[in-house]
């Protein structure tokens, strides 16, 4: 971190120099000042952290000088240096925005404490107004990636429903971009501002949860923290019953009670929830209640599996080479076909966090400028043989077991070709069949493939 510069105004020359060079040896920049007036200029030409400074000075006295500080720059910090007999007047400052008094005679020790705190604390809202800028730099609509119709339709609706106060569910399978989401909607709303507070309901056991939630005598919970914020409240389907009674209660009367207090506080929180399951269902079997239920999913946002927007991929693609190529200081802007059409038809159950870690650990593995093939893992393709396998589901209408078991032995065979590099007496030995039957199977089955 850069020196910290401190001003101390002070009318009485040895003192000012003293306090001055004992920050100096602690390695301050330092600037000095006989009056509030000489301060005042100096203070706009140089905007030091922090602003030590007595009560009694002439021209500008201290509390007016606090005063001009807290009016002009709200930022630099103002420690009032006082006499005893001035102590009550210290704390008035104080209250005019005065973050602390030192008085006179001072011990050296107390006053380095003092001085090194304060700037630890501005140091960290610093860092915090830092973090807060980027978070909303981060989560802006563009940075949701996707043409597809699917995620527009999801971008149409959360840009719809930010101004308001409805609560909103996020269902998708693993990995869809549902904290993404959550993220978004509150930093593009009237409560970027304020609190932003997750809770994973998966994360706790249902003892813990009560007191993640409601808090407890020595701590205060989610709802308490995301009050006039958002809450976000993940994997919301084990939330055990009992809470859900009384989270539903705090939602109705818009107020937390808390026992051990007394009291009960006004509450006032957008509540963003997720899941990956189907939580209507839920209800059914009575795991859910419905009440609950209905009141948090006003507005249900669904994020498709990758699988079903594939026209996502390639953009998302390019949007993850961008920022790992700097990470891993890279320059690939580019897949082969083959490994390309490979993504393409890749079934990605774990969605975009499964496509984020495949080209994360492409990168790190490819020495050119061009993705191939061989650096996916094997793991891949082990996946895709299994999704190659799976059995389909039956819809409402039916389906002709002969062909859809004449569509799987297709499968199986075309799989046991291509895993023998299409010789027939390999691939009918890996699937216990006499050469001659299988050649007759791949005479009358006509999708097999001819390797
Ligand atoms: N449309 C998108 N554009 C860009 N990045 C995305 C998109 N969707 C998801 N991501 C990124 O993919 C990763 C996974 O997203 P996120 O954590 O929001 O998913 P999730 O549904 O909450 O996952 P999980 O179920 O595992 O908790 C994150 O790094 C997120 O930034
Ligand atoms: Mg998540």
């Amino acid at each position: 971190m850069e020196t910290r510069k401190i001003l101390v105004a002070d009318d009485d020359h040895i003192e000012k120099e003293s306090l001055a060079t004992i920050l100096q040896r602690e390695g301050y920049e330092t600037i000095t000042a006989g009056d509030g007036k000489e301060a005042l200029e100096k203070i706009e030409s140089s905007l030091p952290d922090l602003v030590l400074t007595d009560l009694k000075m002439p021209y500008l006295n201290g509390l007016e000088l606090l005063t001009e500080i807290k009016s002009k720059y709200p930022d630099i910090e103002v420690i009032i240096i006082t006499g005893y007999a001035t102590v009550e007047s210290a704390i008035n400052a104080m209250k005019v925005g005065a973050i602390d008094y030192i008085s006179k005679p001072f011990n050296v020790e107390e006053v380095k404490i003092i001085i090194r705190k304060t700037l630890e604390q501005k140091g960290l809202r610093e860092e915090n107004v830092q973090l807060k800028k980027q978070l909303k730099e981060h989560y802006r609509f563009r940075n949701i990636i996707g043409s597809s119709h699917e995620i527009q339709e999801v971008i149409r609706i959360l840009k719809k429903v930010i101004n308001g106060m409805s609560p909103v569910m996020i269902t998708g399978e693993e990995g869809t971009g549902k904290e993404l989401l959550a993220k978004t909607l509150h930093f593009n709303s009237p409560r970027k501002d304020r609190p932003f507070v997750t809770l994973n309901c998966g994360a706790f056991e249902a003892e813990q949860l009560d007191e993640q939630i409601f808090g407890s005598p020595t701590g205060k919970g989610v709802l308490e923290q995301a009050n006039r914020g958002s809450l976000f409240m993940d994997e919301i389907e084990n939330l055990p019953l009992n809470l859900q009674v009384r989270l539903l209660e705090c939602m109705k009367d818009k107020e937390l009670k808390i026992p051990w207090k007394n009291k009960a506080v006004p509450l006032d929180i957008r509540f963003i929830t997720a899941t990956t399951e189907d939580l209507g269902r839920e209800t059914e079997t009575g795991r859910f209640r419905e009440d609950l239920y209905y009141r948090l999913t006003v507005i249900p946002i669904h994020i498709p599996p990758l699988r079903e927007r594939r026209e996502d991929i390639p953009l998302l693609i390019n949007h993850f080479l961008k920022t790992l190529n700097e990470e891993h200081g890279k320059n690939i802007h580019a897949l082969s076909s083959e490994a390309l059409d490979f993504l393409m038809k890749y079934n990605w159950q774990g969605n975009i966090t499964e496509l984020h870690n495949v080209i994360e650990r492409a990168v790190i593995l490819t020495e050119g400028n061009e993705i191939t093939l061989d650096v996916f893992p094997v793991r891949l393709n082990e996946v895709r043989e299994e999704e190659i396998l799976a059995i389909p589901k039956i819809p409402a209408a039916g389906i002709h077991l002969k062909e859809e078991v004449e569509k799987f032995e297709t499968k199986l065979i075309n799989h046991a070709l291509k895993r023998t590099n299409g010789v027939i007496t390999l691939a009918a030995e890996m699937l216990k069949l006499k050469r001659t039957t299988l050649v007759e199977k791949t005479k009358r089955l006509k999708d097999v493939i001819r390797v």
